[in-house]
């Protein structure tokens, strides 16, 4: 009998190929019913740990390639954890790239990452290099997409329901009384948080809230702050009452800006955020932001990729998206 894979177990006890890493490494996690039934799915198809290395292809590193763009930014150093908290469970490691929205890096990595034949690839793109990926998935190497479900038919991908994430900052700052307010992205190009400028802009324009955009030159604490002493100069802060930061790393920066122009938050100017990192409730005054649940999204993404590899060519592509939740504090 040919050896058992991690997937087959899976398929048996009816979970994903995550859960049963866990039953391996992390059981705590699991509950009663679900552990009994990977251990009863383990038992009957006698399989042994370890064989999950021929989970992997023939040829394969024991490596999974993982691209992010800016490790600086929590909300990637919790994608990253639960990624790793994964792969570790399967045996294998995690080889860290951070592309720093550059869609040249990444093209280098890519090019890393077939030259060393990982076992899979995970990343949140920095471009479409589709032609990249199709180089990768030409060699058999599954990919999976974080924070972007565009192609949804040639990859697994995992993200949040950014467009509602948008709605749900729009919407609140309009309960708070605001009706002039201000959205601040970064560069067009990083697709990611497109469908959450434009969910919050369309639902804040149905509402009849005056709303405008503005860029940084990156998600970053520094573009931000520049972005809005920019925007202070030119006189568009005139009148907003509310500012809607992508993520939390710009939020910072547009506090700092804010404070720095002797404007009390949120008094003056209400801010709020997006990732809801570990340290926005840390703030004084703490940061209310739009949560995206960054480390079961590296989880999620990591068991999708063992899937595919333990399944592949039967697999079936899937795309896990997550719900975003409102964290109310005291920054709006
Ligand atoms: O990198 C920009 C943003 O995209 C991150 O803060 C995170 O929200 C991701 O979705």
């Amino acid at each position: 009998m040919t050896d058992v894979g991690i997937g087959q177990v899976a398929q048996r006890a009816g979970v994903s190929v995550g859960t049963v890493s866990n039953f391996f490494n992390r059981s705590e996690v699991l509950a009663p019913a679900t552990h009994e039934r990977v251990r009863l799915a383990v038992e009957e198809l006698g399989y042994v740990r370890n064989t999950a290395a021929r989970d992997l292809r023939v040829g394969r590193s024991r490596a999974v390639g993982l691209l992010v763009l800016d490790i600086g930014n929590p909300f990637f150093t919790e994608l990253i954890q639960g990624v790793e908290d994964v792969a570790t469970g399967a045996g294998l490691t995690v080889t860290l790239g951070n592309t720093k929205e550059s869609a040249e890096k990444e093209a280098a990595y890519i090019s890393l990452f077939l030259e060393q034949r990982v076992s899979g690839v995970i990343l949140s793109p920095a471009a479409s290099t589709k032609e990249r990926l199709e180089q990768l998935r030409a060699l058999g190497t599954p990919v999976v997409l974080v924070d972007d479900a565009r192609d949804a038919d040639s990859y697994c991908s995992v993200a949040v329901d950014d467009a509602q994430g948008g709605r749900m900052a729009a919407e609140h700052l309009y309960e708070r009384g605001h009706r002039r307010i201000l959205v601040l992205s970064g560069p067009a190009r990083i697709h990611q948080v497109r469908a959450r400028v434009e969910g919050a802009l369309e639902s804040a324009r149905a509402l009849g809230m005056d709303a405008a955009l503005e860029r940084a030159g990156a998600f970053s604490a520094p573009d931000a702050r520049t972005a809005v002493e920019r925007t202070m100069a030119a006189g568009r802060l005139d009148g907003v009452t509310a500012i809607f930061a992508v993520n939390d790393v710009m939020a910072l920066g547009v506090i700092q800006a804010l404070t720095e122009s002797h404007r009390r938050v949120p008094e003056d100017v209400a801010v709020i955020g997006y990732d809801d990192i570990p340290y926005a409730a840390a703030l004084s005054p703490s940061l209310t932001s739009v949560r995206q649940p960054s480390r079961v999204m590296g989880m999620e993404a990591m068991s999708l990729l063992l899937e595919e590899t333990a399944r592949h060519p039967q697999h079936a592509h899937r795309h896990s998206l997550f719900t975003p939740q409102l964290q109310v504090r005291q920054t709006a």
